[in-house]
């Protein structure tokens, strides 16, 4: 598959790797063609890496990964534009952390909204997906890091493109019964807000490197 991953981060990074791993195409996109970061990056990446705008990403992608800072996700998207998302499975990764909003950051979309939902409804052709952006970026893509199954969750308007997504998580290692399907994107807003447990966690662990399981009773 054609993968258009808009974000040179580390978020960005770590799937635009593994997808070429899987053997993907990927296009990695940075406000300009050209970042260094995204140049970085293509130049280790082989024969199936290469960089460009968010333009040029996500005309190249079937299939668009949103890695970008959350409070500029918006403005991402609208320069990858709106031709090059319709139809497409668009996979959010962001959280939405108000720009300069200190430490501990906070959200600048909670309760009654979130940056998935802002994303849907400002691209209503999208086919968007929010996952993974609970656990850090190493986990997102190699969950075996971990000493236990844990869990990740999906959610998203579109059954189909849900459907895609869990493929592709598979694909990076998550078993089927770790992924928790939400329901309607409305659910980003859940999803986003554990931001508050995990910025807490990482403190309490002491690094990036855990998760958290679902487990169910009777
Ligand atoms: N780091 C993690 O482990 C982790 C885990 C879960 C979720 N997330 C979420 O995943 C997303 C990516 O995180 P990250 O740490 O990889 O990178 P990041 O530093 O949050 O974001 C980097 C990307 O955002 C773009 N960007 C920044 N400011 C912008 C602006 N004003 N206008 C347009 N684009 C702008 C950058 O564009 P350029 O390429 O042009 O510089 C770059 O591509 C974030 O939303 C984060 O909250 C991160």
């Amino acid at each position: 598959m054609r993968v258009g991953v808009l974000g040179t981060g580390m978020v960005g990074n770590a799937i635009s790797t593994k997808l070429v791993e899987l053997g993907h195409e990927v296009t990695m996109g940075g406000r300009e063609t050209g970042n260094e970061r995204a140049l970085h990056w293509a130049g280790t990446a082989g024969a199936r890496g290469s960089q460009s705008s968010f333009r040029g990403a996500a005309e190249f992608g079937e299939l668009i990964v949103n890695a970008t800072a959350g409070s500029a996700s918006i403005r991402a998207l609208e320069a990858a534009g709106d031709e090059h998302l319709a139809g497409k499975v668009v996979i959010d990764v962001a959280n939405p952390i108000a720009r300069g909003s200190g430490s501990p950051p906070v959200l600048e979309l909670s309760n009654t909204e979130s940056l998935g939902e802002a994303i849907q409804a400002r691209f209503p052709q999208a086919l968007v997906v929010k996952a993974l952006n609970t656990v850090n970026a190493t986990v997102m893509c190699d969950p075996a890091r971990l000493p236990e199954p844990t869990s990740v969750f999906v959610c998203g308007n579109d059954e189909e493109a849900k459907s895609t997504v869990c493929g592709l998580l598979a694909d990076f290692g998550w078993d089927g019964d770790q992924i928790t399907d939400l329901g309607s994107i409305e659910a980003a807003r859940g999803t986003e807000m554990y931001l508050a447990l995990w910025l807490r966690l990482i403190g309490v662990v002491g690094n990036p490197m855990f998760n958290v399981r679902l487990v169910r009773g009777e």
